[in-house]
């Protein structure tokens, strides 16, 4: 899926919970490609979102990839649903799976793309053995759990780093970056060598959804 352009994920988080549907409609029209909709359990992180029944309400809203980023604890139990409600990406983290590589294989095994996660102070070594089985990484820049954090400078030399890992690997993998990306700090991410920004305030908290999507594209 990576072909150098940069894709902009609208994440969920920011938007009116009280209508979704109308939500992932518009930032369809206002030129999203992807919607990353962020699942929190209140133990991996301090903060309670949405499950499967509201990823599968929202599919036929919309026909852009739902990006199911997992912010849960022993997430293969949950895999399975997750995908059966209609997510086409699935997210887990790295610190909060038992098993990183048998979720990965999980989620390529029910058909859908396997993305791992690290927190801001997770060391970019404990992904290096699973990297080639992957379709993703999720590089946070800030530390999950609430939507309108800063942007955690660091994440940049991370990315630097991590596009060294893979392109000395010879691999084709997805890099996304979410957390505290607005126009204003977009093309730096850019640069760093991700090709996935994952943005959610600095969308829906704007009041014109088509100029932050194309501000953050670049
Ligand atoms: C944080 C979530 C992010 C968050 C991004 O735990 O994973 O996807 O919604 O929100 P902003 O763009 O507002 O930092
Ligand atoms: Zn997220």
């Amino acid at each position: 899926m990576n072909n150098n352009k940069t894709l902009v994920a609208p994440s969920l988080l920011s938007a009116d919970f009280s209508q979704l549907g109308e939500e992932v409609r518009a930032v369809e029209k206002a030129g999203a490609d992807w919607i990353h909709i962020d699942v929190m359990d209140g133990h991996f992180v301090p903060n309670l979102t949405i499950g499967p029944m509201i990823i599968k309400s929202l599919k036929p809203h919309t026909s852009l990839p739902f990006d199911v980023h997992l912010m849960i604890e022993d997430p293969d139990q949950y895999i399975p649903e997750f995908a059966n409600a209609g997510a086409d990406i699935i997210t887990v983290h790295v610190e909060a799976s038992r098993s990183p590589d048998r979720s990965v294989s999980l989620i390529k095994s029910l058909g859908k793309r396997a993305g791992i996660s690290l927190n801001p102070s997770t060391g970019l070594e404990t992904i290096e053995n699973i990297l080639a089985e992957v379709n993703m990484v999720l590089i946070m820049s800030v530390n999950p759990g609430f939507g309108g954090q800063s942007f955690i400078d660091s994440s940049l030399d991370r990315a630097v780093e991590l596009k060294r890992m893979v392109n000395d690997l010879g691999l084709n993998i997805d890099i996304e970056i979410d957390g505290g990306i607005k126009p204003g700090n977009a093309a730096r991410v850019r640069q760093a060598g991700a090709n996935v920004l994952v943005a959610g305030s600095a969308i829906f908290g704007s009041e014109d959804y088509k100029k932050a999507i194309s501000e953050i594209r670049g």
